[in-house]
């Protein structure tokens, strides 16, 4: 039984809808020129931004047709403990989204990280076949028919992990083996008949070896998973790249889609950003940089008719994820420029990009 949404969240999606309207940019906003080309346009959120932060609100209501909570359907997120489920902050962004009419996507079901402390280090296959079970029938349940896409397994594939599937190798794998992800997948079937399934991973965008090892790899997962009739609807490539990491080339990216594609799957850009910290620290040629790889790759990916979603992870710069982690985050310590808006919520050149790469867009059936 779905429960009503808590007080929270509705006086968050009732602030939402109070917002008043920023001075609206000249096409319209981002969403609608990617919904005159059949493509939805949107962002990552949290129920704290929602809360705290008015800008961001605003940005979104005039910029997005699509969010996606990015913490809150993680088990770190929603998981207190093995026997207990915490939605309020969750419903917070439902919430936000509906009384908004923007399309949600969900992220995520199956991860190898974001697992809370209680989470077993080492389960059997019962054990874990039995968590996993609840766990994708309840969240799966909870938002049936709400959500037009379901990140069912993030990040599946890590051919450095040297197995010969390609697969990594994480605590789902090593208990349950390489039939996991299709388990996976036909629990979220059966919870949510609606969603599109998608399974989503990083670092398949680019002409580099790595990359092109974890392409061939998702192929040949997709593949097996279409073979078998496992329930996958989508792929989702998360886009994290950074400019000067290396030059798009749109045959590659395309060729790949196409690839997805002729398995009868959709393509979805999940999580884009364009991190900065290979570049000099001069802003306007950082932001010169970014804003050309944003073309680039939009201009290669929204070229394929099988991708018709665009989801940022993150609209400004001031809550930018790239800050956080070792890999991402800037050598000289300063803060990246890897979204469309600074941490000002001014636009930037990445944003007039990303506009210009949708208006671009042949228009999808
Ligand atoms: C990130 C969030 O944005 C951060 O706030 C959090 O601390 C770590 O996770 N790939 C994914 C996302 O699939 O869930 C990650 O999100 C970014 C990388």
């Amino acid at each position: 039984m779905r429960r009503a949404l808590p007080r929270r969240a509705l006086a968050a999606a009732l602030a939402g809808l109070a917002a008043p309207a920023m001075a609206q940019p000249a096409e319209g906003g981002l969403a609608r020129l990617a919904a005159a080309r059949g493509v939805l346009f949107g962002t990552a959120v949290n129920a704290q931004w929602l809360r705290e932060d008015p800008d961001l609100v605003r940005t979104v209501l005039a910029e997005c047709g699509l969010v996606v909570p990015g913490l809150e359907l993680k088990w770190e997120g929603c998981r207190p403990g093995p026997d207990s489920f915490d939605f309020r902050r969750a419903d917070e962004v439902v919430a936000f989204a509906a009384a908004n009419r923007l399309a949600l996507r969900g992220h995520t079901l199956v991860w190898h990280e974001a697992l809370p402390r209680w989470f077993p280090a080492s389960p059997s296959a019962a054990e874990l076949r039995t968590l996993l079970a609840r766990h994708v029938a309840t969240l799966g349940r909870r938002y049936a028919g709400r959500l037009r896409s379901w990140d069912v397994v993030n990040e599946p594939v890590e051919p450095w992990d040297r197995r010969p599937d390609g697969l990594r190798d994480s605590v789902f794998l090593r208990a349950l083996g390489p039939g996991y992800v299709a388990e996976a997948l036909k629990m979220a079937a059966e919870a949510d008949p609606a969603a599109r399934l998608v399974v989503n991973d990083y670092a398949l965008e680019l002409p580099l070896p790595q990359h092109e090892a974890r392409r061939r790899a998702i192929l040949e997962l997709l593949n097996r998973l279409v073979r078998q009739g496992a329930p996958v609807h989508a792929l989702g490539i998360q886009a994290h790249v950074a400019a000067g990491e290396a030059p798009i080339d749109p045959e590659v990216l395309r060729r790949f889609i196409r690839a997805v594609a002729s398995l009868g799957l959709e393509v979805e850009v999940t999580e884009l950003d364009v991190g900065c910290r290979l570049l000099p620290a001069d802003i306007p040629a950082r932001d010169a940089a970014v804003a050309r790889t944003y073309a680039e790759l939009l201009g290669a990916v929204l070229a394929e008719p099988a991708v018709k979603l665009v989801c940022c992870w993150g609209l400004s710069d001031r809550d930018s994820w790239l800050n956080t982690t070792r890999f991402t985050r800037r050598p000289d310590g300063l803060p990246v420029r890897a979204h469309p808006y600074d941490e000002a919520w001014r636009p930037k050149p990445a944003r007039e990009a990303i506009a210009r790469a949708l208006a671009a867009a042949p228009v999808r059936a």
